[in-house]
Formats: C-alpha cells, structure tokens, sequence
C-alpha cells in the first residue's frame, strides 16, 4: 500500500461486524490496495474520543465474506499500513459453559486454532511481495493478545457498566458451519470458553506485523455441547450481536480515550526481534 499522508493515519483500528460505522466521526472512506489483495472492504478514517481511529468490517459492509474467504492478510497489512498500532477486534462468539451465556463479554487471553487452510504467515518462504520482509520468520505467539490492550478493554468494559470475563481461551473453528454437539462437548471438556469463526488467522498476522491486538469476544449463543435442544442459529448470533452493539460502541470509546498513544509498555511491537533481518 502506497504511504497515506498524516491526517489520514490513525494509531487505533477496530475490526468489527456491522453496526459500528456511526461510531467513528469525520469518516473519510479509504480503498486500500495490497501486496495480498484487497481487504475486506473500504476503510473508514475518523475519530473517536478526540483520536483518530480506523475502522474496517470484517466480512464486508453488507456482510458479504463467510469467515474462511476474509482476506485476513489484507486486511491487518492494510490497518498498518494506515498508521495502526493497536488493533481492537470484536466478534461473535458461543459459550462454552452454562455461565458464559448470550450477552457475556469475555475478553479471552488464550487461543486455540482449529482452522485449516488459511494464509496464516506473511513469511511464505519466499522474498515479500514487496522485496523487503525476511523469508522464514517464526513469531513468539505463547500469549497471542496484548496485555496492555486487554487491560485497557477490561477497564472500559466495567466503565460501561459491563462484568467482563477476565481471560479464557477462544478456540477458533473453519467453519461456516457451527460446531456438532461432539465437537462442542469436546471444546468445553478441554476447559476452552468460547467458539469463534475469525478470531485466526486475525491474532498472528497482528503479531507478524508487531501490532497489539486485543480480542473482544460477544457471547451470542451458548453452543450446542452446552445447551441442550435446537443448538446455535445464525439468526441467534445476529440478533444478540445487534443488541449489544451499542454497549459496545459506548465501551469501544472508553477503550479508545485510554488506551496509551505508543506501543512500548508491551512486548507486542518487538514481535520480530530476534528474527532474520
Ligand atoms: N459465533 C457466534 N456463535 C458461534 C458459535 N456457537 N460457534 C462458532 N462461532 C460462533
């Protein structure tokens, strides 16, 4: 992506679903380009809380991309490449236990990648696209969200009136199916939280580009192993998602004003010291 000029740069970018646009204000539609591809859609650059923000929705504006075609790699190299350091990433997710249900705020600190098939290196072992990044690259990934941001996100959650859960671990699936009861019995036995469908590749292409990245996972559902009777609709994640979303604008805001304006308290953006140069 060619450089953007200062006023279109914005330390802070959110990934989110649908719902989010009216949060940011003096949006500027930004079209990015990439050495992977297009990202998901056009990026929206405005402010939030006095600070510049960038916002891109995931699956597209009209929700268009199922989880295993978003352009992950697009998608964080474009976030940097308008300037951002420190990403926030909502999501939809189902609970794994009876107390985690719809309307739950986990802020996880522990993943689990059950995806397969999904572009999740920018070191492909071969030069970059653009000739510059080193070919083999393995990042440190043992605590795959930053502290800092999870702090600042737990923060404003209970700022907002919200009782977070502090930690757990999101197991990502490929999907776009939901879980069999099996599945999901066995993700709850091994002590996991909560089931998502894009929370991976997300997270390590954050950490490959030495970004902090911070997940905010949304209960939507309780998974099928936990509840017993119909199992989890797409309908049921729409609409649990669509309430909370103003609770989560309003959190997203507080998050925002505190989170501190460099990266340097965490170990995030020297991911890739000690690699290959
Ligand atoms: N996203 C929201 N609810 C989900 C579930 N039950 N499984 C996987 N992804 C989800």
């Amino acid at each position: 992506a060619g450089e953007i000029s200062p006023p279109d740069r914005a330390p802070v970018g959110v990934i989110g679903g649908s719902g989010f646009y009216e949060f940011l204000d003096d949006v500027a539609e930004v079209t990015v380009d990439t050495p992977y591809g297009r990202p998901s859609d056009s990026l929206s650059v405005g402010s939030l809380a006095g600070r510049p923000v960038v916002f891109l929705p995931r699956h597209g504006r009209r929700h268009t991309l199922p989880p295993h075609r978003i352009n992950y790699r697009a998608n964080l190299w474009a976030l940097r490449a308008l300037g951002v350091r420190q990403v926030l990433a909502p999501g939809a997710v189902g609970g794994l236990r009876p107390e985690l249900g719809p309307g739950t705020l986990v802020v996880p600190d522990q993943l689990v990648d059950r995806t397969s098939g999904r572009e999740q290196t920018y070191f492909d072992g071969q030069p970059g696209p653009d000739g510059q990044l080193p070919q083999v690259v393995h990042v440190p990934f043992a605590d795959p969200y930053c502290p800092v941001g999870r702090a600042t996100v737990l923060d404003a959650a209970r700022n907002t009136g919200w009782q977070p859960v502090d930690g757990g671990t999101m197991v990502v699936i490929e999907g776009p199916r939901f879980s069999t009861r099996a599945e999901s019995l066995w993700h709850g036995q091994m002590g996991w939280s909560v089931v998502g469908m894009t929370g991976h590749p997300e997270a390590v292409l954050a950490r490959e580009l030495a970004l902090c990245y911070t997940a905010l996972s949304l209960v939507t559902d309780l998974d099928s192993g936990v509840e017993v009777g119909h199992g989890v609709t797409q309908q049921e994640v729409f609409t649990v998602f669509a309430r909370n979303v103003d609770r989560l604008r309003v959190l997203l805001g507080d998050a925002v004003r505190t989170l501190p304006a460099d990266q340097g308290v965490c170990p995030c953006g020297q991911a890739l010291a000690g690699t290959p140069s």
